[in-house]
């Protein structure tokens, strides 16, 4: 088994990209170890110092560092990313680094038409920085639009396009996790 630590910036319980994520988990249960923290639960990162305090901040760092891969499901809010995205992502660019080399997938729903590609652009320019810098799967890209027309009552993603997708960009991530 692999394990994978999923960055979800969802935060409704009825949220599109939690359960796009949850599907995914369930389509790869025999292979795949997928947990999936609560960012919302990490305080707003300070500059002061006074930082790595909380049990919910160790605790998550600590599963990034020993996942062997890492999922980012990126709502999109206002053309970008979630403040809640990007307070992990802050959170996870101290030594020892934790994301560094990390095979990363990036992904998102949106009930919007282009499906987050600004909110997934936006990712892609912070994970550049040199202290995050994971190793991204490239292509394909995952933009979920109209994600609220996309699945039937069970949670089952019905868009079998990016259905092909996933599978693509899920199998190149455990490659990636092998070399
Ligand atoms: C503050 C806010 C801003 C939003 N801005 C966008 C946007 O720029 N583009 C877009 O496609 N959807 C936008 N949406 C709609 C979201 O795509 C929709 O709420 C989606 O369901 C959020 O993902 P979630 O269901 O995983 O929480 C916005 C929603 C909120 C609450």
């Amino acid at each position: 088994m692999k394990s994978v630590v999923c960055i979800n910036g969802g935060t409704a319980t009825d949220s599109y990209n939690k359960l796009l994520t949850r599907y995914i988990a369930s389509r790869y249960s025999t292979t795949i170890e997928w947990s999936e923290p609560d960012i919302m639960a990490l305080p707003l990162i300070l500059a002061n110092g006074d930082n790595n305090q909380s049990v919910a901040v160790t605790d998550f760092l600590k599963t990034v560092a020993s996942a062997d891969a890492v999922v980012i499901a990126t709502p999109e809010y206002n053309n970008a990313t979630t403040a809640g995205i990007k307070n992990a992502l802050d959170w996870c660019s101290f030594a020892p680094y934790p994301l560094s080399d990390k095979p990363t997938l990036l992904m998102g729903a949106s009930t919007g038409t282009l499906g987050t590609v600004r909110a997934q652009q936006n990712v892609r320019e912070i994970l550049q920085s040199a202290m995050l810098s994971p190793r991204l799967v490239n292509p394909p890209e995952i933009l979920l639009g109209h994600a609220n027309t996309k699945f039937d009552d069970q949670g089952n993603l019905m868009d079998h396009q990016t259905l092909s997708l996933i599978d693509e960009a899920m199998h190149k991530l455990i490659q990636m996790i092998e070399v």
